[in-house]
């Protein structure tokens, strides 16, 4: 089981390491690793838009297909060619992100606990994706589709469900007639209305979900795409013949990979492997983990004013609204939908009732983290910071999921870690530099454009630039408040933007 831990920490330090360098060289807008669910959505409409071009050309049935192919491939190569390319090429490329997405996903642990939904829905989009792109290359009815086809055909007999092996009327042309090529037609164009529907459904539980990459980075991915259609136009491999076995095919191997290996092994056990995996896959939020849920956000109607703040900001579309049930004189109450929070603590930093100003010892707001209230926030930071010491006090505030800001505590340093940076509302760092309880407050969080919680260092950044609710009112002093962005790979960065921090509020002490 550590093995298995220090496997995965080791994972995420390297992903962590090639997405600096990436942001380094492209910044976290066109990082593409930032966009990968956002460039399969990009892809894929590449795919529909080219798939449909070349759709108005194809002509269905076992005589047509492959001469209205070559057509569109050599007879209108400016464009039909360009177009058959393109839909090859990014059906490759939505693979590509698709599988990079789930490595990334799985790495950050992102398949555990309420995000369950958007992994196993992501699990059936692999099959789905999958199954469109091998029926495409049954459509050109080349040697490469020939191949696929009766390698395909051979695999399903293997399985207990038709009486009569299906391959040996394949072994003939008759089933081969033009109904045959209309169900492969009509199929190429559901599966991916399907996908559509299944995209929707996946990102469903996820609020403000990137679903366009950025300009910048779509042109690009559409140049590089139009280059190799250039450099190596999509071509097919001679037509079909049933009477020949073919030779010497090129594979798709993005698509493809299945069939060599049925080549080399048993039926049964490509099944096993398929299906093991995918049913592996499907299970993995399941599985025995480390990983302990805290428990879920819970409102507190007493304190609820119905202001929308943290349907507003949850990123899971975790809380909704509802009628008042309990007479007061507002018209909506905020709701917790249990098993689809991620206990992010989001809402608790929205909600206006988070307010340490308040006079209670044991406050309550309108909506609270159980293991993490407020007014426990409250008293454990004021402890805290009542113990430091030096000329120069700062409060640090950082986020479980990125740099361990533990190792930074010290005579004159405070720290408070929260599971999401947005979990601090602003009036916390006002209340901290109130009075000069500290001289400064230091924000930190997982990088720009990687939030673990995804939309925690956004909501920060807005809150803390007073552009988005609740604000940091302008009393707070700006330059006393340092935020900085770095992930658990980046403290050294940290330290040294700790360390400027600490000369600019001394200078700040000394100009009084
Ligand atoms: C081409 C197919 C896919 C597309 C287009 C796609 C697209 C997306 C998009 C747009 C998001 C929202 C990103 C955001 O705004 O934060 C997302 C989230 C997610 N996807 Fe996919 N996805 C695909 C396949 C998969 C697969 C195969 C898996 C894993 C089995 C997966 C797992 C997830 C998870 C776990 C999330 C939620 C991440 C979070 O909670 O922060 N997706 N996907
Ligand atoms: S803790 Fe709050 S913001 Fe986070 S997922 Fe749960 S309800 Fe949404
Ligand atoms: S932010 Fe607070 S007051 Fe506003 S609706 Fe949510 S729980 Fe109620």
């Amino acid at each position: 089981m550590t093995a298995c831990y220090s496997a995965e920490s080791t994972a995420r330090r390297i992903l962590l390491g090639v997405e600096g360098v990436l942001n380094r060289i492209f910044g976290a807008d066109l990082n593409p690793f930032y966009h990968l669910g956002a460039l399969g959505f990009y892809f894929f409409w590449v795919v529909a838009i080219s798939g449909a071009y070349i759709y108005a050309f194809y002509k269905t049935g076992i005589e047509l297909s492959y001469p209205s192919v070559e057509y569109i491939t050599i007879g209108q190569w400016y464009l039909g060619g360009i177009m058959r390319s393109l839909h090859r090429y990014a059906s490759d490329a939505l693979v590509v992100v698709m599988l990079l997405h789930l490595l990334r996903e799985f790495i950050l642990g992102h398949y555990r606990g309420a995000r369950w939904f958007a992994w196993v829905t992501g699990v059936l989009l692999i099959w789905l994706i999958f199954a469109a792109g091998i029926n495409g290359y049954w459509m050109v009815w080349d040697k490469l589709a020939q191949y696929s086809i009766v390698s395909f055909i051979e695999w399903l007999d293997w399985l207990p469900i038709f009486s009569e092996p299906m391959s040996r009327s394949f072994a003939t042309q008759e089933v081969l007639n033009d109904r045959f090529f209309s169900l492969i037609s009509f199929a190429h164009v559901t599966v991916p209305l399907f996908i559509l529907f299944l995209f929707w459904v996946h990102i469903m539980r996820i609020s403000y979900p990137v679903v366009n990459p950025h300009r910048g980075l779509a042109a690009g991915m559409l140049l590089a795409l139009l280059v190799l259609a250039l450099a190596e136009p999509a071509l097919s491999q001679g037509p079909a013949d049933m009477a020949v076995e073919p030779r010497n095919i090129r594979i798709d191997w993005f698509y493809l990979y299945l069939f060599p290996l049925l080549d080399i092994w048993p039926a049964g056990q490509i099944w096993a492997l398929v299906l093991g995996t995918s049913l592996l896959l499907a299970m993995m939020p399941w599985l025995p983990s480390r990983f302990r849920q805290i428990p879920v956000a819970v409102v507190n109607l007493k304190d609820c004013s119905g202001c929308r703040l943290c349907v507003a900001d949850c990123p899971y579309e975790a809380v909704v609204m509802r009628p008042r049930s309990d007479g007061l004189h507002f018209s909506e109450e905020a709701v917790v939908v249990a098993d689809r929070c991620v206990s992010c603590g989001i809402c608790a930093g929205a909600c206006p009732s988070s307010n340490p100003f308040r006079g209670e010892d044991n406050f309550v707001s309108g909506i609270e983290m159980p293991s993490l209230p407020m007014s426990g926030l409250r008293a454990a930071m004021m402890d805290d910071i009542a113990k430091l010491r030096g000329e120069v006090r700062i409060m640090v505030v950082g986020c479980d999921n990125a740099v361990n800001i533990e190792r930074f505590r010290s005579d004159s340093i405070a720290v408070l870690s929260l599971p999401c940076i947005a979990m601090l509302p602003p009036s916390f760092i006002e209340y901290a530099l109130h009075e000069h309880h500290v001289d400064g407050v230091f924000v930190t969080g997982c990088r720009v454009g990687d939030c673990y919680h995804r939309m925690g260092v956004l909501w920060s950044e807005l809150r803390l630039s007073a552009k988005r609710e609740p604000r940091l009112r302008s009393r707070a002093e700006r330059g006393r408040i340092k935020q900085f962005w770095a992930s658990s790979t980046d403290s050294k960065e940290l330290e040294y933007e700790m360390a400027s921090f600490r000369a600019n509020l001394l200078g700040i002490k000394d100009s009084l």
